[in-house]
């Protein structure tokens, strides 16, 4: 793992797609003088993400690669992580499985944010479940990314009450508000 040198950031790529309020929050956080990291490639599967406005609103690279592929998709990824040398990646909202081989490659350096207490409810659907099963709490977990889904070591996680009038798109609203201070303060912890 590549420790803080001096005030040189390290050079993050995003990928995302869709709304991308996570990327928003983390390239605010990657311009402040206590983030490890720079945001400089955005990624996504996706010309339909909204997300991909901020690439132009903060002016970063973006890259939409169409993932029916996998395999062509990847290789021109790395292609561009190389010449950018990237060296972290982090997965925000991005919606497709990436392959073994790709993950292996980055594996220590690749992170992602899941809207669940993992080990509860990986893969979709986490609020409807969270709810329909009657949970107390609900949460979210950053956590690095292995070839089994949602199942790398946890770095962050943080919890909230579920109220009883809760339903999933508010319990979704709330988690997505503490997913933005979770991310942030997970690359820190990653770092320092
Ligand atoms: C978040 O809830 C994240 O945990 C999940 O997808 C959602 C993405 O939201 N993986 P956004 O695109 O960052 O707004």
């Amino acid at each position: 793992m590549e420790k803080l040198t001096g005030l040189k950031k390290i050079k993050t790529a995003v990928f995302i797609s869709g709304t991308g309020s996570n990327l928003n929050n983390i390239i605010k956080f990657s311009k402040t003088k206590k983030s490890p990291i720079s945001i400089n490639l955005i990624f996504s599967n996706t010309s339909k993400a909204k997300g991909l406005r901020y690439a132009e609103e903060f002016k970063i690279k973006k890259k939409i690669f169409n993932f029916e592929n996998v395999n062509i998709a990847e290789k021109k990824i790395l292609t561009l992580l190389e010449k950018q040398k990237i060296k972290f990646i982090c997965l925000a909202g991005f919606m497709k499985i990436l392959s073994k081989k790709f993950i292996k490659k980055f594996d220590g350096i690749i992170i992602n944010i899941h809207p669940s207490l993992l080990p509860k409810y990986k893969g979709l659907n986490t609020h409807n479940r969270a709810i329909k099963n009657k949970d107390k709490f609900s949460g979210c977990t950053v956590h690095y990314v292995t070839e089994k889904l949602d199942s790398g070591i946890v770095i962050l996680q943080k919890k909230i009450k579920i109220a009883a009038k809760d339903n999933s798109v508010s319990l979704a609203k709330k988690v997505l508000k503490l997913e933005h201070k979770l991310y942030p303060a997970a690359i820190k912890k990653i770092f320092t």
